[in-house]
């Protein structure tokens, strides 16, 4: 067997995996990073970046087809399928030889192959060429996650994860999505609008369990409108087929109904890749096969770390990527931790949501006195010139000190302006941070201003609570 020596070895090539691999390199460490399928992992191949392409095309076409009520009158539009997955496969392709030039630009090799730990510090790889043993005193797992098969609905056929319904050859006439959560919705939404006639079964009681139900009430009411059915409180139990699609049986509130689809998209949430990696014989410790991880990266085996998907939740990219720069920075020695306040998540449903900090419910639980602020976007200028006014930013302050606990979005680029937000809760800002900050007009950061100086009573695009919080 082949056998290679190297600093730092990284099991997996997503948003954990290579961008640990490239600050590894960049800090000077003979790194590896192995990888069984493609660079980039889930969220540069079959995640997020071919769905937000996906959602951006379907998004094209329905502005193109309501193009008519500001003065731009196509005659005629169609979609063409096969172009947006040849237009969705580029950019893949684009971005997955950008992270690979990167790995080698900062001299971090790239393996393919199937990655086993074989003891403290010894990796096994199963390659087309063969087995190579690789060892090196630290070495990452950022193996990601993947779908959740729920019992009786394993995927082939009609039945499609996440992974599938990106590269479909056409659009369904009829596609069932069974879990209303943040993937059911990004892709039934886009489907939708480009001609599906879609049904969301949701287990929970609101699609987005866990959300505030103030800002999923918005994409339900564009969900309806669209014509997608949302059927809640409902557990798909299984399907048998029909044609070459599928009757899918659903228990909606203890009754039995029947869906038709030609597709079926499972989204019931996803599973750490944590098995097969050879970690109960090292005795790593798992949570739900979850790694078990400290504030820099540690499992409990001394060599061993874990990030991303694979070391916890929220399995988000951006958690992955922080997390990657972490342990890197771990393993060269230097004094660093995980020490984040405020991790944003954004779903890229129409309108988009967006959150930040505690939720309504969060503040609740913790008996925290906070005041609210809202800025609706059919107050913003900016919102009106694009023709997306549907919405608005909520903002939670705590009452005493006034300062920031928790932002929710829902409205256009609501991806972008929780950055902004996201910046405020890291440094602990108070609202006059926010107040005293000069937003450029006419933008839609202004409403996050505003909903902040709502907050205190200071808004002056949107009339303020009466009394006013802060006279
Ligand atoms: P999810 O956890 O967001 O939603 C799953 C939904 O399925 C829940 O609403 C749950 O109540 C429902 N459910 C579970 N079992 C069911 C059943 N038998 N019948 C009907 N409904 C059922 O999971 P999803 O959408 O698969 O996404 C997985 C994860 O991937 C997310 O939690 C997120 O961390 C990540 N992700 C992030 C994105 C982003 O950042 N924009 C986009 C897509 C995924």
């Amino acid at each position: 067997m082949e056998h290679k020596q190297y600093d730092a070895v990284v099991i997996g090539a997503g948003p954990g995996g290579y961008a640990c691999g490239i600050r590894l390199g960049q800090l000077g460490l003979k790194t590896l990073v192995i990888e069984r399928g493609s660079v980039g992992g889930v969220c540069l191949n079959v995640g997020c970046i071919p769905s937000k392409a996906i959602i951006h095309a379907a998004k094209t076409l329905e502005k193109t087809k309501h193009a008519g009520a500001i003065g731009v009158v196509v005659e005629s539009v169609h979609l063409d399928f096969q172009q947006v997955q040849a237009w969705k496969n580029g950019i893949v392709r684009k971005l997955t030889g950008g992270v690979s030039s990167l790995l080698k630009a900062n001299k971090a090799e790239v393996l393919r192959g199937e990655a086993r730990l074989a003891g403290s510090g010894v990796v096994e790889v199963v390659t087309e060429a063969g087995p190579v043993r690789v060892e090196a005193p630290h070495i990452v797992i950022a193996t990601g996650s993947r779908p959740i098969e729920i019992p009786g609905f394993s995927f082939g056929g009609p039945i499609c994860s996440s992974t599938e319904a990106l590269s479909l050859p056409e659009v369904p006439a009829r596609l069932v999505v069974i879990g209303g959560g943040y993937i059911g919705l990004e892709l039934g939404q886009a489907y939708a609008k480009m001609g599906a006639s879609v049904t969301v079964v949701e287990a929970g009681d609101q699609l987005l369990p866990g959300q505030d139900p103030e800002l999923v009430g918005v994409v339900a009411k564009k969900l309806a409108a669209l014509g997608v059915t949302v059927v809640t409180q409902a557990k798909a139990v299984g399907w048998v087929p029909a044609g070459q699609g599928a009757r899918v049986e659903v228990e909606v509130q203890g009754r039995r109904e029947v869906f038709e689809a030609d597709k079926v998209l499972v989204t019931v949430g996803r599973r750490p890749n944590s098995e097969g990696l050879g970690l109960e014989a090292l005795g790593v410790a798992l949570d739900r096969g979850f790694i078990t991880v400290d504030a820099q990266l540690r499992t409990n085996v001394p060599g061993l770390y874990a990030i991303g998907d694979v070391a916890g939740q929220p399995m988000l990219a951006h958690k992955a990527s922080m997390e990657a720069e972490v342990v890197a920075e771990v393993i060269a020695g230097k004094a660093a931790a995980w020490d984040v306040t405020a991790i944003p998540a954004v779903i890229f449903t129409d309108p988009e949501i967006a959150t930040v900090g505690l939720t309504p419910a969060q503040v609740a639980e913790r008996g925290l006195a906070v005041r609210v602020g809202k800025f609706p976007f059919a107050a913003s200028g900016r919102a009106m010139t694009t023709g997306d006014t549907d919405g608005f930013v909520k903002v939670l302050v705590e009452r005493d000190t006034e300062r920031l606990l928790g932002i929710g979005i829902v409205g256009p680029q609501a991806s972008d302006l929780i950055a902004e937000a996201t910046l405020a809760l890291e440094m602990g800002a108070h609202v006059d941070d926010v107040g005293l900050t000069v937003h450029a007009h006419p933008t839609l950061p202004e409403a996050f201003m505003e909903a902040v100086k709502h907050a205190v009573g200071a808004a002056v695009h949107t009339v303020n609570q009466t009394p006013a919080a802060r006279p």
